[in-house]
């Protein structure tokens, strides 16, 4: 066979073209092979493999005045190898200027569409066994400090996974026991006991040294404030952290030079504070001195669970019960109403959980989202403002809403008018002995009962005032819900969510 001179033109072409594309793959491949070093810390890390030594981690600091430049440079003067991430939501501005060095990296950890997501994480960056949070404005000494927090650390096993030392030993930090109840919405936060070393909190300036491990596997390892966000998730996990006898020198004080800062950054702290408690579900913080924030709902917001499908509110599906606020509203709602259906003489009592939760916790049952009045029909127009509420709602001097329900014959007061949490008056009447009414719900408890129940109505505890109940509640009780009710508690649609099953 013969080969014209034009098919071996085309035999070379084929050739020569299928080299190229052999060696571009080629290339691909390697500029593949880069990258994956070049991301390959973070993996590394993944899979446990850290060096031994210290990272200064630096989160807490303002753009608009910081001296992070110069506590990096004092850690680097005493161990210029030191690894020093400083990690900023966005880039600084104005600029920090940083000593230039491979060891010394600035991390945002606000993602950027372009640039893969290992590059916002700050594990991707700490490589060493352990980290130390170093907040702006502290001086390294010695190299010393961070070795001796680590070997304390290490001395310290089983007992703490966290040690502090403070910023400036003239100024000792306040060892605190902090307890965090997810279930109840609430932070609480007492004073240790003098001479305590093992602290679940601290309150003060300090530098904090735990193992990078055990940094990064917390829920949110860098939110802020940083010591706040750390401690409410160590103390959800039971850590501790040791007050150890090394401490940090000062670079300037004040931090903030000018009052004006000084304001800035009170306000980002507070809005910092307010965010963190939100993002995770606290709405009660009670203070080493006794004193309460709140974070949760109030007369100006909406009621901070949605509507209730099959009597099981949305916060019991994620294993909490109300929050304290709500239950807070509901007691102020249910002793006001109270008051003025005694001050006008309309006869009432506690009805169907309300009652029960009297009886079993002298209080409301803890995941309870309403409260429950029983009335004598024939008293409602005793009262002017439920008289009122007849013809439509009526918003009353101290803003409560009372209203006739449009679901039927019974009468609701709200909170306010932006928050819907209720107390519902239901209305009652005598009939051949029994006490009865037109609407009924469709509830077990929703039933008929005998009216000498009610005669007469003996005081009870509740919520802190004492309200009227039935006589015999627990008879009562008993009819209603079924025998035992007051000591063994139930969600209320145990079929959908049930405390037992835990489901
Ligand atoms: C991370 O935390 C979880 C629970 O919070 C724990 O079960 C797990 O052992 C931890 N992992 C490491 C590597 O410490």
């Amino acid at each position: 066979m013969r080969i014209t001179f034009c098919q071996g033109v085309l035999a070379v072409a084929i050739a020569v073209n299928l080299l190229i594309l052999y060696y571009i793959s080629r290339l691909q491949q390697r500029i593949l092979h880069r990258h994956r070093d070049h991301v390959q810390p973070g993996s590394r890390q993944q899979l446990g493999l850290l060096k031994p030594g210290v990272t200064v981690l630096i989160r807490e600091f303002e753009d608009f005045e910081n001296y992070v430049p110069d506590v990096v440079r004092s850690f680097v003067r005493q161990k210029p190898e030191l690894p020093v991430v400083v990690a900023a939501d966005r880039l600084p501005y104005p600029p920090m200027v940083l000593p230039s060095a491979p060891n010394i990296q600035v991390v945002l950890l606000k993602p950027s569409p372009d640039q893969p997501a290992l590059v916002f994480r700050p594990e991707t960056y700490v490589r060493t066994e352990y980290v130390a949070l170093v907040p702006d404005g502290v001086r390294a000494d010695s190299t010393s400090q961070l070795e001796r927090m680590v070997e304390e650390l290490k001395d310290s096993q089983n007992q703490a996974q966290m040690v502090a030392a403070p910023v400036n030993s003239l100024a000792p930090l306040r060892c605190l026991n902090l307890k965090v109840s997810l279930k109840e919405w609430t932070a609480e936060y007492t004073a240790a006991p003098p001479a305590s070393t093992l602290c679940g909190a601290l309150r003060g300036e300090l530098v904090l040294l735990l193992r990078t491990r055990d940094l990064f596997n917390l829920s949110v390892p860098l939110a802020k404030p940083s010591l706040t966000s750390l401690f409410v998730q160590t103390s959800l996990r039971g850590w501790a952290v040791r007050v150890l006898d090394v401490s940090f020198s000062a670079l300037h004080r004040p931090l903030l030079t000018s009052s004006h800062n000084q304001w800035k950054a009170d306000n980002l702290a507070k809005s910092h504070r307010t965010q963190l408690f939100q993002d995770f579900g606290i709405k009660r913080v009670i203070l080493e001195d006794g004193k309460q924030q709140w974070f949760g709902c109030g007369k100006e917001t909406p009621r901070c669970f949605g509507t209730i499908h099959d009597d099981t509110p949305e916060y019991l599906y994620q294993n909490r019960w109300t929050p304290p606020c709500c239950l807070k509203a509901l007691r102020e709602t249910a002793k006001y109403v109270i008051n003025i259906l005694e001050a006008s003489g309309v006869r009432y009592w506690l009805e169907g959980g309300t009652l029960l939760g009297a009886a079993r916790y002298q209080d409301l049952i803890p995941w309870d989202y309403d409260v429950d009045l029983g009335v004598y029909l024939e008293d409602i127009p005793n009262c002017e403002l439920l008289r009122n509420a007849e013809s439509g709602s009526v918003v009353d001097e101290k803003g409560f809403v009372w209203e006739k329900a449009i679901e039927g014959d019974f009468y609701r007061v709200q909170y306010s008018e932006r928050n819907h949490l209720h107390v519902d008056l239901w209305p009652f009447y005598p009939k051949n002995g029994l006490m009865t009414k037109d609407t009924w719900m469709d509830h077990r408890q929703d039933i008929e009962f005998p009216e000498h129940f009610l005669k007469p109505l003996v005081p009870i505890q509740f919520a802190g005032f004492l309200a009227l109940a039935p006589n015999d509640y627990r008879s009562f009780l008993e009819l209603k819900f079924g025998e035992g009710v007051i000591e063994n508690p139930e969600y209320p649609n145990p079929a959908l969510k049930s405390m037992k099953k835990g489901n």
